[in-house]
């Protein structure tokens, strides 16, 4: 499977470009995530919005103008877990080969340290000749996976070898090239969102979490090949690759924690310390007199994670405003293997914003403040540590842990 890998799609100008159509939607059944890009003479083959279609996101054509991104080559570059080049035109070919960065295509190529994975379509007289040979030959020895062409049909009513490989065999490539994530067959569980607690039918105690942060994790678990539940209580949207549990309270979210059985548990969601005893059926009418709403602890959905034996590798979050000290304390006696603190009275730190500046907390006390970075750099980061943990841990068992000197249920979440 693909779920949540990012895919390059680069189409250049050959009759085969049609077929880039059907491979745009195997890559997106497979779960990945697809951009096109497209040469000039790609264009003359296939419109844009068929790609657009496809894969819910416009098609990049042009260096130059384009109104979405000042460097379209780069950022997509970057974006990519793998480039695959289908049809591949002797001219492109040509210009990989030569490094050469002269459309979006070939740019794009150039700006990404992603695997390259390239499906030639040409007549066999091109596919034949001395020059694509010497070309193809030259980027296998750098390391690009070529899926050769298959012989049959080719335009103009000839027959012989340089018909595109078909979209499944490389799809096939495809998965076999960026492989298994780090995270395959791992299991993590990420919730996500501020919990709501209701006062009466339109009235609710709640927080500002957003579930950006959760939803930024859950989404790089699932880009390493994790097998990801998010719960969550945002509207945010989320990869289809992952399964998602849609919750409201902190009650629903302990059920719905209690149901999985994860490897990995990243408890990213801001759950309410405190809920109304009861909640009132009908709405609430003004009245001279204010209401009294008495207030009772919510369950400690971490505490019933860490309590478990075995336990999963488990992962807190602290939103504290000033001192981290608090976050400190909890990282000590809660039984989390690492604790993400972070002070969200801080500029670009904490709710609703698509950066964070966070510190990783030990068990030990340790603190590591890591510099403001976007969201998905956060969740990069922490995921780089879930790794590094699990390694360590492989083998170990986690059966026990620091857990049994829990504080009480409701204090200090
Ligand atoms: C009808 C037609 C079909 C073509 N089919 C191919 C093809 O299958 N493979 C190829 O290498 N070139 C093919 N070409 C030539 C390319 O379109 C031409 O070399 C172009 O410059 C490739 O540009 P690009 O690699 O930037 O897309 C075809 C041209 C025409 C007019």
């Amino acid at each position: 499977m693909l779920a949540g890998r990012r895919v390059v799609l680069g189409v250049s100008g050959g009759v085969a470009a049609y077929k880039a159509a059907y491979l745009a939607r195997r890559l997106t059944e497979r779960g990945a995530d697809v951009r096109v890009v497209t040469t000039e003479s790609a264009r003359e083959f296939i419109g844009d919005q068929t790609f657009a279609a496809i894969t819910g996101h416009p098609v990049i054509g042009h260096l130059f103008g384009a109104s979405t991104s000042v460097s379209p080559h780069t950022e997509l570059g970057r974006w990519a877990d793998v480039i695959v080049v289908a049809p591949a035109t002797a001219a492109t070919l040509a210009r990989l080969a030569q490094g050469l960065s002269e459309d979006a295509l070939t740019a794009t190529v150039l700006a990404s340290r992603a695997p390259l994975v390239v499906a030639p379509a040409m007549h066999t007289e091109m596919w034949e000749h001395p020059a694509t040979r010497r070309n193809v030959e030259r980027l296998e020895r750098d390391g690009v996976v070529v899926v050769p062409p298959g012989e049959g049909p080719l335009a103009g009513g000839d027959v012989g070898v340089g018909r595109m490989a078909e979209p499944e065999e490389i799809v096939a490539a495809v998965e076999r090239t960026i492989g298994e994530g780090p995270l395959q067959g791992v299991s993590v569980l990420v919730t996500a969102g501020g919990t709501r607690e209701p006062i009466d039918p339109v009235r609710f105690l709640g927080n500002r979490s957003s579930g950006k942060m959760g939803h930024a994790i859950a989404e790089e678990a699932l880009r390493r090949g994790a097998d990801v539940t998010l719960v969550t209580t945002s509207a945010l949207p989320s990869s289809p690759g992952l399964t998602r549990i849609q919750v409201e309270t902190a009650a629903e979210m302990e059920q719905a924690v209690e149901r999985t059985d994860p490897d990995v548990a990243i408890l990213a969601a801001a759950v309410a310390d405190f809920r109304p005893v009861t909640a009132a059926p009908e709405k609430i009418a003004r009245t001279a007199e204010a209401p009294r709403i008495e207030l009772e602890p919510t369950p400690d959905i971490l505490a019933g994670v860490v309590a478990r034996r075995p336990r999963p590798l488990v992962v807190g979050f602290a939103a504290e405003t000033g001192s981290l000290e608090r976050a400190v304390r909890k990282a000590k006696t809660k039984g989390v293997d690492l604790l993400v603190a972070n002070d969200v009275t801080e500029e670009g730190a904490g709710f609703a914003v698509d950066t964070n500046r966070v510190t990783i907390i030990w068990p030990d006390g340790r603190t590591d403040p890591w510099p403001l970075m976007p969201k998905s750099a956060v969740a990069a980061r922490l995921l780089d540590l879930v790794e590094e943990l699990l390694d360590r841990e492989s083998g170990s068992g986690r059966v026990s842990s620091p857990a049994e000197d829990l504080e009480r249920p409701g204090d200090g979440r």
